[in-house]
C-alpha cells in the first residue's frame, strides 16, 4: 500500500527573542509565574519584515534541502495557520510563488493549533490518493499580531515560527513496521468556541481582532480530549504507549503536556518538549518540536513518532508515524 513517508524537515524562527523578564515592565507579571504556570522561558516575536509568509517560506526551504530536494519536486503545498498574511488568497499560494512554484496546488488549512497535525491528515489523504507525490506540510504563525499586549493572561503564552515535513509517497507493505503516517485520528467542537477565540474577522467586526482565552477552562478540557485522541489512535494502529519512540505533543504549557504523557503511561524521556524555547506557536509548535529532536540526533529515522494537538475551536487530534 501507499504510506506518506517524511522525507525531510525544517524550520524558521524570527530573529528577535523575547524573554519572560522583558514582559515585566509592560504587564504585572514575572518570569517565576511565567516559568511556574508554564514551562515557558522565551519566545520568538516577528518583526515587520517576518510574516507568516516568509517564516512558513524560510521553514519549506529547510525542508526541502534535508529532502535533498526543490520546488519542482514538489506537487501540493498544505500551510497549518490561522495567522495568514492576507485574508485572501491562501498564504500557502503566496508562499508557493515565493518558492518560484507555478504548477501543483496550494491552500491553507484552519484549525488553530491542531492545525499541523489536521494537515499531515490531510496531506496522507491527498498521497493515498493518488492526487500528489510529494507535499510540503507547513505550520506558520505570527500569533504576536493577534495578541492583546495588555493582557497579561495571553500575550505572555504565544510566540511566532514555522516549522515544515516533506511529505513523499512510497510502498509499503501495510503493516506497523511500515515508514511514514500508520494513523490518524482528528475531533472537533464548536461548543467551546468561546473559551478560546480570536474577537474580530472579515464577517463579523471587519477586523482582525485580538485572541481570548479562558485559561482555566482550556486547561480543564485539554488533557482529557488529548489522552482520547491519543488513545483511538493507539487502537487504530494496534499499539501501546509502551510502543512509542518519542511524543512530540502541541507546546502549549508544560503542565498540559506532563500531565498527557503521565495519564497515558508515556515515559517521561521519550516526550519532547520545547515550549521553554518557543511559546505556543499554534499551528507551528508540533514541527518546530520535530527540528529540534530532529536535529539534536534523538529522532531518527524508522523511529515511532506520535503527534499530538489540542486548539482553539475546539479543535483536536494525533497522527502516528514512523520516522
Ligand atoms: N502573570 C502573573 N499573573 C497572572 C498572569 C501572568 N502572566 N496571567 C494570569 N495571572 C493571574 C490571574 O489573573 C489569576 O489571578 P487571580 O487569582 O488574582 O484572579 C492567577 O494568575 C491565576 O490565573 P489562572 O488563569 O487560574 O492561572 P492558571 O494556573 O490556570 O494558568 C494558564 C493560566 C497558563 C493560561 C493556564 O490556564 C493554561 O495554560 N491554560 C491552557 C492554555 C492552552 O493550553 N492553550 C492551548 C490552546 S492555544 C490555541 O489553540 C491558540
Amino acid at each position: 500500500m501507499i504510506r506518506s513517508v517524511v522525507r525531510g524537515n525544517g524550520a524558521a524562527l524570527p530573529r528577535r527573542i523575547m524573554k519572560n523578564a522583558d514582559f515585566e515592565g509592560m504587564v504585572e507579571t514575572s518570569d517565576e509565574w511565567i516559568v511556574q504556570r508554564t514551562g515557558i522561558r522565551q519566545r520568538h516575536v516577528a518583526a515587520d519584515d517576518e510574516t507568516t509568509a516568509s517564516l512558513g517560506e524560510a521553514a519549506a526551504r529547510a525542508a526541502l534541502d534535508s529532502a535533498g530536494l526543490t520546488p519542482a519536486d514538489i506537487d501540493l503545498i498544505v500551510l497549518a495557520t490561522s495567522t495568514p498574511n492576507n485574508t485572501f488568497p491562501a498564504t500557502a499560494v503566496e508562499i508557493q510563488n515565493r518558492l518560484g512554484m507555478h504548477h501543483g496546488f496550494a491552500f491553507d488549512m484552519q484549525a488553530v493549533c491542531s492545525g499541523f497535525v489536521y494537515a499531515v491528515a490531510t496531506a496522507d489523504l491527498y498521497i493515498r490518493g493518488g492526487l500528489a507525490k510529494r507535499v510540503l506540510v507547513i505550520g506558520s504563525e505570527t500569533f504576536s499580531r493577534i495578541l492583546d499586549w495588555s493582557d497579561r493572561s495571553t500575550c505572555v503564552l504565544f510566540g511566532d515560527g514555522a516549522g515544515a515535513v516533506v511529505l513523499e509517497a512510497a510502498e509499503g507493505a501495510g503493516s506497523i513496521a511500515d515508514r511514514g503516517v500508520l494513523a490518524a485520528s482528528l475531533r472537533s467542537d464548536g461548543v467551546h468556541k468561546e473559551k478560546l477565540f480570536v474577537d474580530g474577522g472579515p464577517s463579523t467586526t471587519g477586523t482582525v481582532g485580538h485572541l481570548r482565552m479562558e485559561g482555566r477552562e482550556v486547561f480543564k478540557h485539554a488533557v482529557g480530549m488529548i489522552t482520547d485522541v491519543i488513545e483511538a489512535t493507539f487502537a487504530q494502529a494496534g499499539i501501546t504507549a509502551q510502543d512509542l519512540d518519542w511524543f512530540v505533543p502541541h507546546q502549549a504549557n508544560k503542565r498540559i503536556i506532563d500531565a498527557s504523557a503521565k495519564k497515558l503511561g508515556i515515559a517521561e524521556q521519550k516526550v519532547v518538549v520545547t515550549v521553554d524555547l518557543h511559546g505556543n506557536t499554534s499551528a507551528a509548535s508540533v514541527p518546530l518540536a520535530l527540528s529540534v529532536a530532529v536535529a539534536d540526533g534523538r529522532i531518527k529515522k524508522g523511529d515511532l513518532v506520535l503527534l499530538e494537538a489540542m486548539g482553539g475551536g475546539f479543535t483536536w487530534g494525533a497522527v502516528l508515524l514512523r520516522w
